[in-house]
């Protein structure tokens, strides 16, 4: 009995310093949505539950081992114990009792996470390699960056392009897949203003860990001023932007900018500076100038001629560009070698 005691008090006291000692890392960044509230209360009370199973195995392991060790000389065999069936009903039936306990607990918690509301804002989620794009339905406005307003629900459409991603604002604690071929949602209200980035929380290629977008939360007001302002921007004709300019645009529109630097700096794929009339060595050891031609090869066929030191994962995806906005892409990449 007094053993019993006192690894209990030990337990209670190792318990006590494994949440304080987790507490005072920082194991999550600042929580800025409502729905986390949720998650991170059922997260700390995961917590202390397993600090406290973690204590009760190890304090009752390190006690015996120091408490009930061999005394030297002493040869005798120790008490042959067979099962205790009150132990076992123990051991067995309160785990699960609060593993059910989380699980209708988590439930209820999902309900609400996951419930509708009128006055939702729709943001539809493109992922792509290695990417995302964002279009606000109800607006007519894309955008690679995701802006949303304060303390309004966002109803999240996601999908992908190419192979599985994960949308994941870690601050705002949910997380969901985008699947190619489907729509997958996810709701979430945003309570504080700032910056964050979208992670993608799938393994999903070479440049999984690259793939980033910024989110920017502003109050209702400056929401709105953001949107009409992408209104008047966003739709610009391509006929009134010169093909440099339109160039520009869809490198930003098509996600290119996340692979391909303009600054000289190497990313996943070759930087874009000074691309243009360079010469460029292919992996099978031969050289080839970049020209008109090979840019255009590169875009549409990126399998074709691999530069070397660069890996052969740009989707070939690009099919789809019309003549004009290809024409304007390479126009970009080459006032890009001046
Ligand atoms: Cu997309 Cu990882």
């Amino acid at each position: 009995m007094k053993h019993f005691v006192i690894a209990s008090v030990l337990v209670i006291v190792v318990t006590v310093l494994i949440i304080l000692g987790l507490g005072s890392i920082d194991l999550v960044p600042n929580l800025a949505s409502a729905e986390g509230e949720y998650v991170d209360l059922m997260f700390r009370a995961q917590l202390y539950v397993i600090s406290f199973i973690f204590a009760l195995i190890i304090v009752f392991i390190l006690y015996s081992v120091v408490v009930f060790r061999r005394k030297p000389g002493d040869t005798s065999d120790g008490p042959h114990i067979r099962g205790n069936t009150t132990l076992e009903i123990t051991w067995t039936v309160i785990p699960l009792i609060v593993v059910m306990g989380f699980g209708v607990w988590g439930a209820l918690h999902l309900s609400e996470i996951t419930a509708q509301e009128p006055n939702e804002l729709v943001v539809e989620v493109t992922g792509f390699q290695f990417g995302w794009r964002f279009e606000y339905p109800d607006y007519g406005v894309n955008s690679s960056e995701l802006y949303l307003p304060r303390d309004r629900k966002v109803l999240f459409r996601l999908t992908s392009t190419d192979v599985i991603h994960s949308f994941w604002i870690p601050e705002f604690r949910i997380k969901q897949d985008a699947v190619p071929g489907l729509w997958t949602e996810l709701r979430v209200t945003p309570t504080q203003p700032g910056d964050y980035r979208v992670r993608c929380a799938e393994l999903c290629g070479y440049a999984h860990s690259a793939m980033y977008a910024p989110v920017v939360v502003v109050e209702p007001d400056e929401f709105q001023a953001w949107l009409e302002g992408q209104e008047v921007g966003t739709p610009t004709p391509p006929e009134d932007l010169t093909p440099v300019e339109r160039g520009a645009q869809l490198a930003e529109q098509q996600g290119c900018l996340s692979c391909h630097s303009i600054d000289g700096s190497t990313q996943v794929g070759p930087t874009w500076l000074g691309l243009y009339g360079s010469e460029r060595p292919l992996e099978d050891g031969s050289t080839v100038v970049a020209d008109e031609e090979y840019l255009r090869t590169a875009i549409l066929d990126p399998g074709s001629q691999v530069v070397q030191g660069f890996p052969n994962i740009m989707p070939p995806a690009y099919t789809f560009l019309s003549d004009e906005e290809l024409a304007a892409l390479v126009a970009y990449l080459e006032s890009l070698s001046d």
